[in-house]
């Protein structure tokens, strides 16, 4: 059986080919087909079957006759079963629909709420081709270079305070690029993250809600990661070329530490509230303290960003002295 269903393009787990592949990815040499046959409990056309299938998905495995079988390098994929591997996470991430590619990952989430998958299921693509941004922008997805994925909560908290989500989401991200790649992001309100100014990622946040029960909350994230500079738009980053080395991340870690620090802070959310997790998104956030130009569907107002309310509002002061607060909108740093 494929890795891959070339219909819908979710992955197929078969046992037999994720044995296969720890007991080629563990062994440092060549390894005789009859072990492998016999460790697996297969016959050797079978065990070619299974080879040619992981070739077909990217893994480079090497046969040399007499020898046997090496896995000389892995693909720069995705897959679920690698993704959960060492995830160690309850509720994040543990069903995961992955796709070659997708229109967004929001559309299959908003398509997957009628069977209510459990909390924290993931809808994972390696490229979009109508991947969605905040205020009607169009997300660049290039294939293989970047992290994109809706992730499905179901918060027991009223409509109004999901906007704290979006800031637990970048708050998560801030912390596991951190963790992974040392490299320090910052958070323009509500949830734009930025390095050096430029724009590395961002979080879409939509509801599946009645007026007063929220059933799903998807958040979707996006992430340069392994763009070249020549593939970004003007005032984007990617963390290759962030970083002061210029190698490439390893997407996978990445999405691994992301996920897991998304259930940690979405675990104390639902135990302690909004508090702690505000207090950590005004460390990252750089548009505190500012002068801002804010435009909302309905306004666009000139003042000093004074704080975010414990439902993630921003507080603007103007320069009339009135506060006026905003749940969404497209902010500028003025000075
Ligand atoms: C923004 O900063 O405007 C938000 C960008 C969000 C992009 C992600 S990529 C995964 C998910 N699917 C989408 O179509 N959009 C989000």
């Amino acid at each position: 059986m494929a890795l891959l269903n070339p219909h819908n393009q979710f992955y197929q787990k078969t046992d037999i080919l994720e044995r296969l592949l720890e007991f080629l990815k563990n062994k440092k040499g060549y390894v005789p087909a009859d072990e492998i046959s016999h460790h697996l409990n297969i016959s050797r056309q079978a065990l070619l079957q299974h080879i040619n299938d992981l070739r077909e998905a990217g893994y480079n495995i090497v046969a040399v006759p007499h020898l046997g079988y090496r896995m000389e390098s892995l693909p720069d994929r995705m897959f679920p079963f690698e993704v959960e591997k060492g995830l160690n996470t309850k509720i994040i991430g543990r069903k995961i629909y992955y796709l070659e590619r997708c229109s967004s990952t929001m559309d299959i989430a908003m398509q997957l709420v009628c069977d209510n998958p459990a909390e924290g299921t993931l809808i994972l693509t390696e490229a979009q081709t109508k991947g969605r941004g905040r205020l009607g922008r169009h997300w660049v997805s290039p294939k293989y270079k970047g992290i994109y994925f809706s992730l499905m909560l179901k918060p027991k908290v009223p409509p109004a305070q999901t906007a704290v989500l979006t800031l637990l989401a970048a708050v998560s991200v801030c912390e596991a690029v951190k963790t992974v790649t040392d490299i320090t992001c910052s958070i323009k309100w509500p949830n734009d993250i930025l390095v050096n100014n430029r724009k590395l990622g961002g979080i879409l946040t939509e509801l599946e809600a009645e007026l007063d029960r929220v059933n799903f909350v998807i958040i979707g994230i996006g992430l340069n990661v392994n763009n070249e500079p020549q593939e970004l738009l003007r005032n984007a980053i990617s963390l290759k070329v962030a970083s002061p080395s210029h190698e490439k991340i390893d997407r996978l870690e990445l999405l691994r530490e992301i996920l897991r620090k998304i259930e940690d802070e979405y675990l104390l959310f639902q135990k302690k509230g909004a508090g702690p997790i505000l207090d950590k998104w005004k460390d990252f956030n750089i548009t505190l303290g500012q002068r801002v130009k804010i435009s909302s569907a309905r306004v666009q107002i000139e003042g000093q960003a004074v704080d975010i309310d414990s439902d993630g509002g921003l507080l603007v002061r103007k320069d009339s002295g009135a506060l006026q607060k905003f749940m969404s909108g497209d902010v500028v740093h003025l000075r």
